[in-house]
């Protein structure tokens, strides 16, 4: 499942608009405003749509954020009478007095996409997602439960107030949750000694004994958090929806991971459409207190840092067939660690049988890979290593055309732009530094 601080494509940013054109790929484009909460104040808006022909196919509201006395609106609009948007936000923030921001469409051609360059930019991503928790699809389990959908509001609600910094909020879990959760919880279980990689097997008893992982009791995502800055610096924080790919894949080059807290309706507890908080604690976390494996995520996130929109498409494809999908080697058999095999029963017996195609993990193959999101994948790749697969990314990265590097500083945690000599000595100044270390720990060892 992204919003920023000083610009973004020219733009201010405290405004409170944007349109995400790429995240569609059937000329569908969303988009949010926020309006002052009175009577007619939609109405007139809508009537604007109407005026220029253009089509809204979906629409949700909910509190702003920013603003207590004001509403934010989502939508999709059909994209075929795209020039008419210049003319609908200019109404809208002239003749309305909507609050409006723009994030992607008027981007000049080689314009660099903007991206977080602090931790504390992630804050912005809450605003920007792109259906909210409580909306629900009508083939959804849960969609005919008003119970659950209010639950899941509840969940939606957390995520969307929570800011960097503060402790993500413990849940009360029901009893019938904590069931749904012991029914996951004890049946791939019984799985992972087999057909789970040695990195999950290896780190699944410590989140038992440090973070709460029992069959009983659905861990706090405030535990696993702590839990793995201690092991690699990755944090979690709860995400209210879907983000767009380039929001996700940011939050990965801070080794933030987006999570989400609610958890699958009771009625199935084997199958959900979307992830849920068995797929991410039992699926994603183990391997995140990985380091190889963490800083390959990172990378993906890194390489994803103001790369145009149709190589986000592949970072995100890569992401799918490695951190959701990925299998790899571990001597003459194959293992999974990616997170969707890892926390579905049925998909990680059959990743690892004769069934599926299995291929080499080739960067510029897999990146354009066609996939399906609601079976069982029909092929997929596999790593030799993280670190062989963390250098092919590397690679892959090379290739992006964007006129700079990025780094990462985890003492500042800020996303450093190498594009200038006082950067780049910056960098050389601490190689150098840990380059000393290093020979005197090497003539040490002697
Ligand atoms: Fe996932």
């Amino acid at each position: 499942m992204d919003v920023q601080h000083c610009k973004m494509n020219g733009d201010p940013l405290q405004e409170s608009m944007y349109i995400e054109e790429h995240a569609n790929r059937s000329g569908v484009i969303s988009l949010i405003f926020s309006l002052k909460e009175e009577v007619g104040a939609l109405a007139k808006v809508l009537r604007t749509f109407e005026e220029k022909g253009i089509n809204l196919t979906h629409i949700e509201s909910r509190p702003s954020r920013l603003n207590k006395d004001e509403y934010e609106f989502f939508i999709n609009l059909e994209g075929k009478n795209v020039p008419a948007l210049d003319n609908i936000i200019s109404s809208l923030r002239n003749d309305i007095g909507a609050t409006v921001h723009e994030l992607s469409r008027t981007k000049k051609k080689d314009t660099v996409p903007w991206f977080p360059r602090s931790i504390q930019e992630l804050d912005r991503f809450a605003n920007q997602i792109l259906s909210y928790g409580a909306e629900l699809d009508a083939d959804h389990p849960g969609f005919k439960d008003p119970v659950y959908r209010a639950r899941r509001k509840e969940f939606a609600d957390i995520a969307y107030n929570y800011r960097h910094g503060q402790p993500i909020p413990e849940v009360t879990y029901t009893e019938e949750e904590k069931r749904t959760w012991g029914i996951v919880f004890r049946e791939l279980k019984t799985l992972y000694p087999t057909h789970a990689c040695y990195e999950h097997n290896h780190v699944f008893p410590l989140l038992e004994k440090y973070c709460g992982y029992q069959e009983d009791n659905i861990p706090q995502l405030e535990d696993i958090s702590k839990f793995l800055q201690t092991c690699t610096g990755f944090r979690l924080r709860p995400v209210a929806g879907l983000l767009s790919s380039r929001d996700f894949l940011a939050g990965l080059a801070f080794r933030v991971f987006h999570s989400t807290q609610y958890i699958r309706h009771a009625s199935k507890p084997m199958y959900t459409p979307e992830p849920d908080i068995c797929h991410e604690l039992l699926g994603h976390v183990p391997l995140f207190a990985d380091p190889s494996f963490a800083q390959f995520s990172q990378e993906i996130g890194l390489a994803s840092l103001g790369a145009p929109d149709e190589f986000i498409e592949k970072l995100a494809t890569v992401y799918w067939f490695t951190v959701e999908f990925g299998l790899c080697k571990e001597g003459d058999s194959l293992k999974a660690y990616g997170a969707g095999l890892l926390s579905s029963f049925g998909e990680l017996q059959y990743c690892l049988s004769s069934k599926p195609e299995i291929q080499p993990l080739v960067l510029e193959k897999t990146s354009v890979q066609k996939y399906p999101v609601t079976e069982f994948q029909p092929i997929y790749y596999v790593a030799e290593s993280f670190k062989d697969a963390k250098e092919k990314l590397r690679k892959f990265a090379s290739t992006i055309p964007r006129p700079f590097s990025v780094r990462y500083n985890p003492y500042t945690q800020r996303i450093e732009v190498l594009d200038n000599a006082k950067q780049l000595k910056n960098l050389a100044d601490t190689i150098n530094s840990e380059m000393g270390i290093l020979c005197n720990a090497l003539q040490k060892i002697k």
